[in-house]
């Protein structure tokens, strides 16, 4: 493959985007980053300094000053390691509403694309193909039912600990939905030139081969 070249990984919540994401950049050998973790980093600043979506001067501010950076895989925020601090409800929601204000988009959009201008990356989010790298060369747009996605997340919790019910979880990923796909700035939305997977029937495992092999092709 010739130069620097960009993945587009684009969809709903809990379609297994990451997960999808992450084994394809180790089999090409390529960077992966996460530009959900980007705002939900942003999110857990917010909301452990108190500052609210309607408070633009303060967050204004707050981009000024605030360093997200990934180093081997982990997600960094000003200089200290948070992988696990956000990946919980609670950031979810806070990350889905300060993702909504166009000032926040600007500078992470920004942010992404010199991430993605010096070396081969995949990215995964919800405006990767539409807006970070319209040009990319790959665009996936990954999806499956909320029901799916829901069990998914579920069982992923479960895992870590998370005191949630399947109900809540399903709760969380209709009104993110709702959210991210109908926020001014950059609603989700599938780029034209981006190929749809309905990963509902398919296994992790599946969805990974299958872009893979159109990749390489
Ligand atoms: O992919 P995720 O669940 O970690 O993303 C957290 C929130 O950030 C999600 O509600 C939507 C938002 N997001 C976004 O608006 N644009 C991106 N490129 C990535 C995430």
């Amino acid at each position: 493959m010739g130069k620097i070249f960009q993945i587009a990984i684009d969809g709903p919540s809990g379609a297994g985007k990451s997960t999808i994401a992450k084994a394809i950049a180790r089999r090409l050998g390529i960077d992966y980053i996460d530009t959900g973790a980007m705002y939900r980093a942003l999110g857990y600043k917010m909301l452990q300094l108190g500052i609210t979506e309607d408070e633009t001067d303060k967050v204004a501010e707050l981009l000024e000053t605030t360093e997200i950076d990934f180093s081997h895989g982990d997600i960094i925020l000003d200089g200290q390691v948070i992988n696990n601090l956000i990946r919980t409800p609670e950031i979810s929601m806070k990350a889905s509403a300060c993702s909504a204000l166009g000032i926040v988009r600007k500078h992470l959009v920004k942010v992404q694309q010199e991430m993605g201008a010096k070396k081969s990356v995949i990215m995964d989010g919800r405006d990767i193909g539409t807006d970070v790298f319209p040009n990319a060369r790959y665009k996936f747009f990954i999806t499956a039912t909320a029901e799916e996605r829901a069990k998914r997340r579920y069982r992923e919790l479960m895992e870590k600990g998370e005191n949630v019910s399947y109900e809540e979880t399903l709760e969380s990923i209709i009104q993110r939905d709702y959210n991210d796909s109908h926020r001014e700035v950059s609603p989700l939305r599938k780029a034209e030139d981006a190929e749809e997977v309905d990963t509902t029937d398919m296994t992790i495992d599946e969805v990974i081969s299958y872009i893979c092999d159109k990749i390489e092709k």
